[in-house]
This record gives structure tokens, C-alpha cells and sequence, in this order.
């Protein structure tokens, strides 16, 4: 194994001969051992955006010239709403103009657009070629880059073309999150915080404590959120990889969330904002269906509403709610499935009825 530096901390993804690690620390786009032992190849394609492409791009690039004789790069549009198959080409336009072969190794350099872009883009060329998560945004090191869902949107349905396909590697540099956007920080916090009411009560308490911390991009408060959260990913993906079951529960909050983003049009709430919102409207459920208390209910909606993400929902037609979740993945023979917390710390995946999903909905959606 490769030594790293005393600071960086390493999670182990246990999936057999699939398992890899998590690298998170300061500095690591410019820390030669964090890029040692990765797959070495003639070619290299840095998959990035608009944005982030010309703040790190050199910089990663520099540290791969050790491991690939020729390090290409792809600028794709920025935002959600180029996750799509027209983007997705581009890669592999790239990648065939400039006659890359089946050992090429695909770098995300990005937030989970890119992530997950990049990721089924390597699963499909030449049938898989290896790629590595280089995570850029809070959500993307705490969630998107690690366990290996893989998608492009469809208009009618978000993530619904996709793969499971593991990364290498993923590398968390925290000081990228310096550039980040303030909504996407409070974004990034969203999947934090589900972490704590369906796995973890003691990471809940320490979340409340920090908040301010991790809103001042304090280091050792992001390195600990951002360690946490992996180990707890980590736990779940290594038990059920392919979401037979367990892994469903780190959708908390997303069935309401992903009506969201597809009913407003993808893009105009940031995905963290609507898991933010839809967080809060699983927990009503949860308590209307008599599995969490009232105090339970108000410490969460309190903690996302610090965090800076929205509490209310959007005004929609109930029908178009019920509509729009029926396309979610985890629905069944066109059954809602929602994740419910089962008291602090445990979730568990249930139907409810319309009338107590309606109520849930009605009782925090914006007036006006
Ligand atoms: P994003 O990728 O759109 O990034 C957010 C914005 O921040 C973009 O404009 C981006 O260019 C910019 N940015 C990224 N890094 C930056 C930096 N360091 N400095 C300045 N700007 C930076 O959004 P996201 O929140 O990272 O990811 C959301 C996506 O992740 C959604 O498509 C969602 O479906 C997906 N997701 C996937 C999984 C999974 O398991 N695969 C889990 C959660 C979310
Ligand atoms: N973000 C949910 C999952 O990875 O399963």
C-alpha cells in the first residue's frame, strides 16, 4: 500500500476484487503518493467542466504525467441540466478522435455531474476502461464519487440510464472546496446530514455541534464530515453494492427531492437543496406514520434549515407529486416506496398511504 502523508486519511471501499480507497486530506492534487499505484496507461482523459476544468485542470494534469505518456482533457457544459446523452457523446468523441485504447484511464475532475458522466462513460467505452473519482464539490466527496452508481438523466426521470461501476480510486482534496459556491456547500450538506437520522445518532449530535464549523470551511470539522460520511457509505455499499435492499436507506429524502428537481425542471434547485427539502418532508411522513417523535422531527428540519437549504417544498399539485415519484427506482408495480426513519439512527423502506403522503407534502409546502 502506498504511504501517504500523516494528514490524509484513507476509507476502505470493501467490494473484493473491486475494493479501493478513499483518499481525503489537503492538498492531494498536488501530492505525488496520492496518485502512486493508480492503473498506468499511454493515455489519460481528464473528464472536467467549464468551471472546475480551468481552476484544477493543470493541476491534476501535472500530477498524471508520471503515470500516462499523453493526458487529454474534455471540458463538458457545466450543470445538471447537461447530464444527458448529447454530453455523454462528447467523451466518447474524445476519446475515439484521439484513438484511445481500452487500457485509457478516465479522470473525474468535477461534482457529481461530472461523476457520475465520467463514470457510466467508462463503464461503456471499449466495454470498461478503468476511471478515478477526483471529487470537487462537498457532495461529491461525501456521496456521488463513492460506490459506484453511474447515470445520465432522462427527461422523464432523473439517473434513470446508468451503471454500478467502481472507481479506482477517489481522491477528496478538501482545498478545492475553498472555490465552492455558498449554495453548493449548503448543498454538499445535505447528504451529510442524511448520514446522521438513518445510520448514525452520535455523527447527528456532532453535526449540530459543528455546523458552523463546516459552514467556515473549518479543516478538521470538513475532514471529519467529509471521513464520516464515507465510512458510513462505505459500511452500507460493502453489504449490498447493487441496492438489493440496505442501500436504498441513503436515499432518505430523495424520492421527494428527485419530484422536485424533475417537476421544477432540473437545474433550478440544486440536487442537494431538493434532498435538503425532501429530508424534511420523509420525516414528516415518518412522524405522521407514528415512527419518529415531534422533538426528532424539529432538531432535523432546524439543522437543514441552518445548513442553508430550503424547508418548504414548491408549490405543485399533489397529483403531480404522486406522478413524478411513481418514476423513482426504488417504486414498485408502480408503488411509491419512500425511506422512513424507524426512530434515530435506522430507516426503513415502506409504502404509505396518498392521504398521509399528501398531508406530509401540504403541511411544509411554501404559501404564497
Ligand atoms: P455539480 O456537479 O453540478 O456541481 C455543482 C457546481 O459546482 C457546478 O456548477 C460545478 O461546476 C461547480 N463546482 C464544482 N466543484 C467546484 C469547485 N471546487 N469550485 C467551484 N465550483 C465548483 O453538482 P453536485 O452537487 O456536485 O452533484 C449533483 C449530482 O450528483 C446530481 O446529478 C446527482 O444526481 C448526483 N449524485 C449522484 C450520486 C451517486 O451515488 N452517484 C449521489 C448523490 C448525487
Ligand atoms: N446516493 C445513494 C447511493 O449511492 O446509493
Amino acid at each position: 500500500m502506498q504511504t501517504h502523508s500523516a494528514q490524509t486519511q484513507q476509507v476502505p471501499i470493501e467490494l473484493g476484487d473491486r475494493s479501493y480507497q478513499i483518499l481525503i486530506g489537503q492538498g492531494l492534487l498536488a501530492d505525488d503518493a496520492a496518485w502512486a499505484g493508480l492503473p498506468r496507461s499511454a493515455d489519460a482523459l481528464i473528464v472536467t467542466n467549464t468551471t472546475v476544468g480551468p481552476l484544477y485542470g493543470d493541476r491534476l494534469a501535472a500530477r498524471l504525467r508520471s503515470n500516462h505518456r499523453r493526458v487529454l482533457r474534455v471540458e463538458l457544459p457545466d450543470g445538471e441540466v447537461h447530464k444527458d446523452w448529447q454530453t455523454l457523446n462528447r467523451i466518447f468523441d474524445v476519446l475515439l478522435e484521439a484513438g484511445c485504447d481500452r487500457k485509457t484511464v478516465l479522470y473525474a475532475l468535477g461534482g457529481g455531474v461530472v461523476g457520475d458522466m465520467t463514470g457510466f462513460a467508462a463503464a461503456c467505452y471499449m466495454r470498461g476502461v478503468p476511471f478515478v473519482q477526483v471529487p470537487t464539490t462537498l457532495l461529491a466527496q461525501v456521496d456521488s464519487s463513492v460506490g459506484g452508481k453511474t447515470a445520465i438523466n432522462h427527461p422523464l426521470g432523473k439517473n434513470m440510464v446508468g451503471a454500478f461501476y467502481q472507481p479506482a480510486r477517489v481522491v477528496c482534496d478538501l482545498d478545492v472546496l475553498a472555490t465552492l459556491p455558498r449554495r453548493e456547500l449548503s448543498a454538499g450538506l445535505a447528504e451529510i446530514i442524511k448520514y446522521g437520522p438513518i445510520a448514525d445518532a452520535a455523527f447527528l449530535d456532532w453535526l449540530e455541534t459543528s455546523l458552523d464549523d463546516l459552514l467556515a470551511l473549518d479543516s478538521n470539522a470538513l475532514a471529519h464530515a467529509v471521513k464520516r460520511s464515507c465510512e458510513i457509505k462505505a459500511g452500507v455499499v460493502g453489504q449490498d453494492e447493487r441496492e438489493a435492499g440496505l442501500r436504498a436507506i441513503l436515499n432518505f429524502g430523495h424520492t421527494f427531492g428527485h419530484a422536485i428537481e424533475a417537476g421544477l425542471g432540473y437545474g433550478e434547485w440544486l440536487h442537494g437543496e431538493a434532498v435538503g427539502c425532501g429530508m424534511v418532508l420523509a420525516a414528516a411522513l415518518s412522524m405522521r406514520l407514528g415512527r419518529i417523535d415531534r422533538p426528532l422531527f424539529d432538531r432535523l428540519r432546524t439543522l437543514i434549515g441552518r445548513a442553508g437549504l430550503p424547508v418548504e417544498a414548491p408549490r405543485m399539485p399533489i397529483e403531480r407529486w404522486l406522478a413524478l415519484m411513481r418514476v423513482d427506482k426504488k417504486a414498485e408495480g408502480g408503488e411509491i416506496r419512500f425511506v422512513l426513519l424507524d426512530g434515530l439512527g435506522r430507516a426503513v423502506m415502506r409504502a404509505a398511504p396518498d392521504a398521509l403522503v399528501a398531508e406530509s407534502i401540504e403541511a411544509h409546502t411554501a404559501r404564497g
